[in-house]
């Protein structure tokens, strides 16, 4: 059984949509994977409620007990471990997880950790995506499914979905319309990364 590892820090609506997914599709039957465990940096993340409700295994690593991001990383990757067996690597899946990852986490799990951003990247990296998408006079956002590499918010790009900026709209509203494109590509995105790997 191939092993997917979410990590949040929020709402866990991505994570939710790949569930579902995986619930739908018979992700085990089709790919052999399975979700086997989702990880939060914040123990009041909404998405641990859901997760727990759908019997996968939860864990918390609050990362302001940790001395340095290194330290988290490592205890992260520690977490990760019993899911990341020989000749069955883990599928690292960040959704919506709000922690910048360390060189060595990164290189550690390179090919098997995947991001979603809420951009068009290579624009806009970073936070305050959809205000800083509008403020640029942009007439179209986005979302991108990319592997993660030690620089943040690059590596090669798995998926792109384009929605229209409108007149008026403020971040939230942006941000919600972006939302749901993200919800059908990250799913989609996994899933080609299960049938290819
Ligand atoms: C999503 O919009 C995701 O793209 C974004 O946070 C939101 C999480 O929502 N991620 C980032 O900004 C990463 N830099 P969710 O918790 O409901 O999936």
């Amino acid at each position: 059984m191939k092993n997917i590892v979410i990590l949040i820090s929020g709402g866990g609506s991505n994570m939710a949509a790949i569930v579902k997914t995986a619930q739908r599709e018979d992700w085990a039957a089709r790919y052999g994977a399975r979700v086997a465990a989702v990880i939060s940096n914040k123990a009041s993340a909404a998405g641990l409620v859901f997760a727990r409700e759908q019997g996968i295994p939860t864990h918390t690593l609050d990362h302001k007990t940790f001395a340095s991001r290194e330290a988290f990383d490592a205890a992260l990757a520690q977490l990760i471990a019993p899911f990341d067996l020989p000749g069955q690597p883990a599928l690292v899946v960040l959704a919506g997880f709000m922690r910048i990852l360390t060189p060595g986490f990164t290189g550690q799990f390179q090919g098997r950790l995947l991001n979603i951003h809420p951009s068009l990247l290579p624009a806009f990296a970073g936070l305050h995506t959809h205000q800083r998408a509008i403020e640029a006079g942009c007439q179209v956002a986005g979302v991108t499914v990319h592997q993660v590499t030690a620089e943040l918010d690059h590596g090669p790009i798995l998926a792109q979905a384009v929605v229209p900026v409108l007149v008026g709209d403020t971040a939230e509203v942006l941000a919600a319309r972006v939302l749901t494109q993200e919800h059908l590509i990250y799913p989609r995105a996994i899933a080609r990364w299960l049938q290819n790997n």
